[in-house]
Parts: C-alpha cells; structure tokens; sequence
C-alpha cells in the first residue's frame, strides 16, 4: 500500500480545518511553475568555495540573487533551490551536476519506560546497570529533527546537568532565556515548507523563525529521549509517576524541521547539515518518507554523513503496519526502530447487559455510569451514509500516520462516527465506533459528545487485532481489541434491547492478560525493498500509549491543558532508542555508531514478561520482519562481549555490491567514486549482525563475519544454532577465543538448503548465539531465510 507523503509519524489529531487545507495544498500544486529541488553536485573543485560552486550552477546574467534555499555543507554534496523547468533543464548540462530530486513532504513517523527497560529497579528508586554506568549520558548531545521543542518545560529543567561539552558550536534562535544546559540548542530550518506554503496557498502559514513546538510532536520525542526527571507527571490523572527520558543527563539540540503539515525534504537535510556541524552525538528522526533507493533518498544520504562523522542516527521504521515490506529508513548505517507496549494499561472496561465483560484502554477515567447499563447501539449495523471529505483517505497530505493499520476503505460509512454521518440518535447511549486509519480517534468521541451520546466503544479493525491504546478522549470511553469488539458486536445483532457499560479501571502495571512487549500493529515490517541481505527493522521498543512531554494543550473531556501527553507510534519508540544509544556512548566513548548498534542488537530480548516469544497484534509469535532482533534490553547492551564493526568505507563498497552506478554511489557518498576501483561486498557479507539469504533448494551459500572483543582481557565463546526449517547452519569454527581488549576474529557461517524439504513458506527464521564460557554473555544473531 502506497504510503502518503513525508510526514512526522503523527499519532494524534490535528483539527480538520488544517486537515482541509492540506488537503488543498497537495491538489493545487501542479499548477506552479517553478518547483523545489535538490540538486546533487560533483564536490568543490579546488578553486571553489562550497558555496561558489554551488553559485556556479546559476546563469550569471541575471541580477535577482539565484534562488538557493539552502547550499549543504556536509549532509549532500549540493544545494537546495526555486527552479523552473527550463532553469533544470539548463542546470542539468552543467559539468559538475549529478542529480536532482524534487522536494516533497514526508510525514513524521515516559513515566514507565524505565522501570520497563531495567534502568530503574521496580521499586522506582534505585538507578541500575546502564544509568548509573553511563551517569544518565552525562555531557552527550542529542538532536531532536522534529516540530521543534516547548522551552520551560519541566522536562527540560538543566538542574545538576552542567554545560556543554567545548565542541558545541550550536545556536539558541529562542531567547537565550528558553535555552539553558539541558537545551543548548535550538533551530528552525522550515524554508523548504514555506516555499511551499506561500507557492500553495497564497499566504505564510508557517512561522518559519521560531524553534518553538506548536504541534507536541517534538516536545514529546525529545522528553523521551533526555527529559530530565519531573515528580509526579500523569496524563489526565492515569500512569501518576515520575516522567524521566531515556538520558536524563544529557543535552538536547532542537532542529524543527517539521510542522503539522510533515516535514520538507529540503529542511530536513538542513537540520542535518547543522546538527553534524555544530557536533551532536546522535540524531534522533521520528520521520520518514517512502521506500527508495538510496542515493535518491534525502534522509538515507545526509545521515550517512552523519555517520561518517561518528554520529549515531536512529530513526523510526514508520507506522504502516502490519503488512509485510511497509518500512521507511533502510539504509544499514541507520538503527531503523518498531514499536510494541509496554506492561501497562490505562484500563476502561467495558461491561454487557448479558454480563460479559472486556478489557480496554482509555485515559478517560472518570466514572460518570457508575455501573449504569445504558442503551448500546452500531451505526455499522445498519445501512451506511456515505461522506464525502476533502481530505479522504490517502490523499492527505497530512497522513498524520495515525496508527494505519487498516487496509483503506474508500468511503466513510456510518461506523466510523464521524461528523454528519451518524444515522441514528444516540443521545443517552453508548455508541461503538469504528476506529479507521487516519481518522482521529477523539473527534470520533466527540461527534459523539455532540449527538448528546454518553459513551463511545472504539472497536479496533481486523488489522490492529489486539492493539490498543489509551487516549484522552472527550466522553468515556474504551478501545477495545479486535475480537473483544467482535464478540460485542454479536452480541448486539443477538440482543433485543442491548445494554453495556463503561467502568473506569486505572492504571494496571504488570497488567497480566497480555504479555508485554506485544508488536504494535501499527509499526511497519520487513522485508526490506531495498536490500534483501539486510534485515529491517532492526529493533523494537516502547511505542504504544508513551507518557511524555507536552505543550499544554488543552486535552481530555474538560479541555485541561496538559504538560504530558500519552501518544503511540514509531515516532514514540525512536527516542528511546535515541537516548539509550547515548547512553551507550557515554559509557563506551570509543565505540563506532556501528558498533552501539551491533551491542543494542545483539542483546536484544525475545521473550516477553511471561518468558514466551513475542507476539504480534495478533497474539501469534511475531516474526523477524515484525520485531528484528527483538525488544532493547538496555543493561545487557553496555556489555555485549563482542561486536560487528563496520566502517564508513565499508557502505560505499556495499553500495558498489547492489550494483549502483558510480553517479549513484557518488551522490550517496558525497565524493567521487568509480565502483571498479572498489572491492564490492554483496550486502548479506555486510558485516551486519544478523543474517538475511536468500536460498534456492539445493543451494548453499558461505558468508563470513568479523566479531571485535570490547570486553577487557581473554574471554571465549561458544556457538548455539537454532537452525530455520529446511536449512543447516554450520559455523566454523564454534569456538572464538579472545586473548585481548580489542581483538578481532572472524567466523563462517554456511547455509545449506537441504534436498526434498518443500517449504510451503515463504521465509523461515532461526538465530545463531555465541554463549561465552561463564554464560553470562549470549551475542545473538537473527537467521532469516527466504525461499526464492
Ligand atoms: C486551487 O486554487 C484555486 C485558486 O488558486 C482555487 O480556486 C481552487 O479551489 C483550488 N483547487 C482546489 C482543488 O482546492
Ligand atoms: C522573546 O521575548 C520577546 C519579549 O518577551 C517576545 O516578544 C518574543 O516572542 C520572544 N521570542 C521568542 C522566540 O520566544
Ligand atoms: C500529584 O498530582 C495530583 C493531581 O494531579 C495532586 O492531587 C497531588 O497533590 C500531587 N502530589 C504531589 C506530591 O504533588
Ligand atoms: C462537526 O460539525 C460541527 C458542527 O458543524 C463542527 O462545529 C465541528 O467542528 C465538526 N467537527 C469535525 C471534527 O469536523
Ligand atoms: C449481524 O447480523 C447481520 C445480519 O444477520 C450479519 O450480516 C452480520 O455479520 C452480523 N454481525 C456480527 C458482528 O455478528
Ligand atoms: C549485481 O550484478 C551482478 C552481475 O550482473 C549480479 O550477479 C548480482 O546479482 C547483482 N546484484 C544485485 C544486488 O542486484
Ligand atoms: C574507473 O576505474 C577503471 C579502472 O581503474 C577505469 O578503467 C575507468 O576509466 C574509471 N572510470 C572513471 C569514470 O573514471
Ligand atoms: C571468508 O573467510 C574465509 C576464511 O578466512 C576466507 O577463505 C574467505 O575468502 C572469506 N570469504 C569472503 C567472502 O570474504
């Protein structure tokens, strides 16, 4: 399914009146006449600056100043700019231009978190393994590309945090006031979407100076990932505790690139561009486009720059889930991140006149019933009204990446409750609503707080199986899995007068009847388009229901504003990773970005609370494409034994294996570069770790791997193989003993599809482990085959 364009991996609800205009926006834009593009650029020749070259590639005839939006300096070799047709045209004869794409919008992709990840002992007090090895990531710069930041947010309170390390050379675009030790950075890179806006719409809707989050988007990705601690926080009363991110001591730099409408491919490389400059240690982007090559992805090129640089960059997967090969961010020098829950729910439970009862979520948690049956009706069951909305379906600009777990319907019916299309009278009742992708799921509560309805029933669609998420709803409210809506469902079409009601539970911690982490359905899956020889994604974490950060908005049924919000998505599950990785540098100064990803990884947990594999939305054990290599286990990852390195050097080579052309792997690597000087390497010889073949019957294939000793002196590890179905796994050898710090091995590993296996399957999933000889060290790796 075609995903909408450049959003921020959006999981709540914006007004409609936006919606509209969004909507507008996109079918209006054909008719302009000069466009944005990136232009891709041969670097500097010796006699150029960076950004007389990129002059060089205007006529010099004319005196208006050449149209350049933004001349990159690291993340692109090339330039941002306003051009005609012709303009291209002429530019693309020009010797030095390589490439250009057209700008487009993609979308943007805690108070528990910790206790879950094992940062903090239960009791909620003792800060263990990571956090305290790492002194919270104490002096590591996180930067935030999102919807920029809330200043004078208690998260970002830089009490005890000291100043930033002397390479900073950031900026504050607030006044110096809203900046302080904890955000020691804060820009606006927005001139791509101002173009866009002022092209599109006539007038300047976007406040294109101002760092300041006006969404929550951004407020809320960077508290997770280094908010500091604030007491008692809640979300309209439910998940009470102390909020913390994931590195409470570490720095914030803030790159709005985004804004409720998505983010601007041309600010997003800008804000990239800048964060590299002015010396952040990881860049957090819960953003992303489609699947595309790489050299013609923005995002994949100016974060290989970053890593380059050391830079260690974690994006979101994307939230187009469940279905197979939905993921943005592909490229293997990226931690790509999925989302799954947490062992919390904020639970409304939901009661039948037949006295059945189902579990389901909601931070709506004042009870107004009191246990009073109320008449429950569908508006599904009976014949459907058609709407016709502006901004319907795929077409909005907007996508907003509300969890998209439905295959799209193209009309509105009645069920999904909203505006206009109710068809019964629902005053006094409680209404079950349909939850569809990109429809906000509290205006669907509030159209029925409009209709003078008493209670709303969210039921989740087929796709969302059990996912489920609490959500500050206007009326009570409870969102209920796929088949605890089924069965209230049947139960309607089986009753006379039907009767239900909604009984607030609170907040459940170690909520039992699901075992955490479960996938959300929302998060986007493998396989990979791009590189069948790596496997996507390469992690989950929490994603599901987050408390963080707020704008104080106005949220709930009393409009209170709120300083923390509870929001799902991908967009939710990459800061945490973002701000464990910095904990990780803080304690491993010397690791490469490779080598922090290859620890989180290898480490990873494959089993939830019950010690039973993970599962996915519907309850059956999640596969690779779904979990990667499994859920971040934090303390285990600051001691992986050993790791897979890889060098910069070794992504332009890989790019060579998939048989790029030289102009492609040039604009990808910013440098010239002719393929047949480079030893390619194939992508699964990539020194990733986990393993991705593909396998004819009969077939074997070898593939070697290099293992780096980070422990301190000798240490040896033994190899476990649980081999896929149909496959033998041998690796030679199956001992590696390191005698130093910093040793390098290297080991083989042969699949061999075996004669007379015929698979009906189409992938098969196994993993090799290497158990050191104290067992307590396992370094994992994932095995997926597929049957071609
Ligand atoms: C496109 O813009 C024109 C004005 O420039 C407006 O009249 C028209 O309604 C717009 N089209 C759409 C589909 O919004
Ligand atoms: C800076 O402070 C001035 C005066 O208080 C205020 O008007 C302005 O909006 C502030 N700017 C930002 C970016 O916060
Ligand atoms: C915590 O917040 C609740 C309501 O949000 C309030 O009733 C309570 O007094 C607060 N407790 C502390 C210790 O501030
Ligand atoms: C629904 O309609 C009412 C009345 O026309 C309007 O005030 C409200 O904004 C609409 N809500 C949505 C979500 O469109
Ligand atoms: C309810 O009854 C109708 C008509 O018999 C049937 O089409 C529908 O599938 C039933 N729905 C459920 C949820 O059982
Ligand atoms: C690259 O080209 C070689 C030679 O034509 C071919 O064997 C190989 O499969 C190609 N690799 C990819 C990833 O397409
Ligand atoms: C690339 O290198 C090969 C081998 O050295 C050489 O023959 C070829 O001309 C080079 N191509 C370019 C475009 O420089
Ligand atoms: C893999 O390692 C073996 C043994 O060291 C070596 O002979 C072989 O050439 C290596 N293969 C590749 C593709 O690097």
């Amino acid at each position: 399914m075609a995903k909408s364009f450049l959003s921020l991996l959006f999981t709540f609800l914006l007004s409609s009146i936006l919606l509209t205009t969004a909507a507008r926006a996109l079918t209006n834009e054909s008719s302009f006449s000069t466009k944005t593009y990136i232009i891709h650029v041969n670097p500097p020749p010796p006699v150029h600056t960076t950004q007389s070259w990129h002059l060089s590639f205007f006529p010099q005839t004319t005196s208006a100043p050449p149209p350049i939006l933004y001349s990159y300096k690291i993340a692109i070799s090339g330039f941002a700019a306003r051009l005609s047709d012709s303009e291209l045209k002429a530019m693309k004869a020009k010797p030095g231009f390589l490439f250009s794409t057209a700008d487009t919008l993609v979308p943007l992709a805690t108070t528990h978190t910790p206790e879950f990840l094992g940062l903090l002992s239960s009791a909620g007090v003792k800060p263990e393994g990571l956090w305290s090895e790492s002194d919270f990531g104490r002096g590591v710069i996180v930067a935030i590309l999102d919807t920029g930041v809330m200043p004078n947010h208690p998260s970002f309170d830089d009490h005890g945090i000291g100043p930033p390390p002397e390479k900073w050379k950031g900026k504050c675009e607030f006044n110096a006031s809203d900046c302080n030790n904890k955000i020691i950075g804060a820009r606006a890179f927005l001139q791509g979407q101002l173009v866009r806006t002022v092209q599109v719409m006539g007038n300047d809707i976007v406040d294109a100076a101002s760092p300041l989050d006006t969404v929550g988007h951004g407020t809320h990705t960077a508290s997770t990932a280094a908010g500091t601690f604030v007491a008692n926080a809640s979300a309209l009363g439910s998940a009470q505790g102390t909020a913390v991110g994931m590195a409470p001591n570490a720095h914030l730099a803030v790159y709005k690139v985004c804004t409720d409408f998505g983010c601007a491919y041309t600010d997003i490389l800008a804000g990239i561009d800048a964060a590299i400059e002015e010396g952040a240690d990881i860049l957090s982007l819960s953003l992303g486009g489609d699947s595309m090559m790489f050299d013609v992805d923005p995002i994949a090129i100016g974060t290989f720059a970053a890593v380059e640089k050391g830079i260690f960059v974690s994006l979101a997967a994307g939230n187009s889930g469940p279905q197979h090969s939905s993921l943005s961010n592909e490229a293997p020098w990226m931690l790509t991140v999925g989302a799954s829950t947490m062992d919390r729910a904020i639970q409304a439970k939901v009661k039948l006149g037949n006295g059945e009862e189902y579990e389901g979520e909601s931070l709506y948690q004042t009870d107004l019933m009191a246990g009073e049956l109320l008449p429950l009706v569908y508006p599904g069951a009976s014949v459907t009204s058609m709407l016709s909305i502006e901004w319907e379906g795929e077409k909005s600009i907007l996508a907003l990446w509300l969890m998209r777990c439905i295959t799209s319907p193209s009309s509105l019916p009645a069920k999904f409750c909203f505006n206009n299309s109710l068809n019964m009278d629902v005053k006094g009742k409680i209404v079950i609503c349909d939850r569809r992708d990109q429809m906000p799921r509290i205006q669907q509560g509030d159209v029925i707080k409009g209709a003078g309805g008493a209670g709303m029933i969210l039921a989740a669609a087929q796709s969302d199986g059990y996912t489920t998420v609490a959500e500050a709803h206007v009326i009570p409210t409870s969102h209920v899995s796929y088949p605890a809506a089924s069965k209230i469902k049947s139960y309607i079409n089986t009753t006379g007068s039907p009767t239900a009601t909604i009984i607030p539970q609170g907040t459940l911690i170690g909520f039992n009847s699901l075992h955490a982490p479960i996938m959300a359905c929302f998060s986007s899956r493998g396989p990979s388009l791009q590189s069948k020889g790596i496997l996507k994604p390469d992690i989950i974490g929490p994603g599901v229901s987050v408390l963080a950060g707020w704008l104080a908005l106005p949220i709930g049924p009393n409009n209170i504003p709120a300083i923390f919000n509870m929001l799902s998505g991908t967009s939710m599950s990459t800061p945490h990773l973002s701000g464990i990785a910095a904990l990780l540098k803080k304690a491993n100064p010397t690791w490469s970005p490779a080598a922090i990803r290859s620890a989180i990884m290898t480490t990873a947990k494959n089993v939830n609370t019950a010690g039973k594999p993970i599962q996915d939305e519907e309850l059956n054990n999640a596969d690779l494409f779904a979990r990667g290599a499994g859920h971040v286990n934090p303390s285990n990852a600051n001691n992986p034994g050993f790791v897979y390195d890889i060098q910069p050097s070794d992504y332009v080579a890989y790019l060579c294996g998939l048989n790029y052309s030289d102009t492609q792997v040039t604009v990808v690597a910013r440098r010239t570069i002719n393929c047949s000087t480079v030893d390619p390497i194939i992508d699964v010889e990539l020194n990733y770790p986990t393993f991705s073949v593909e396998m004819r019957p009969g077939c074997s294939r070898k593939v070697n791997r290099t293992v780096k000793n980070v422990g301190e002196g000798s240490s040896s590890y033994e190899v476990e193989i649980v081999p896929p179905l149909g496959i033998v796994v041998t690796v030679s050898p199956t001992l590696l003993s390191f005698s130093e710090g910093g040793q390098e091995l290297t080991y083989t590993v042969e699949f061999i599809r075996e004669y007379g296996t015929i698979s009906t399957m189409n992938y098969a999933e196994g993993y090799l482990t290497w158990v050191s000889s104290d067992k307590l060290i396992s370094v994992r790796s994932q095995i997926s085959i597929t049957f071609t």
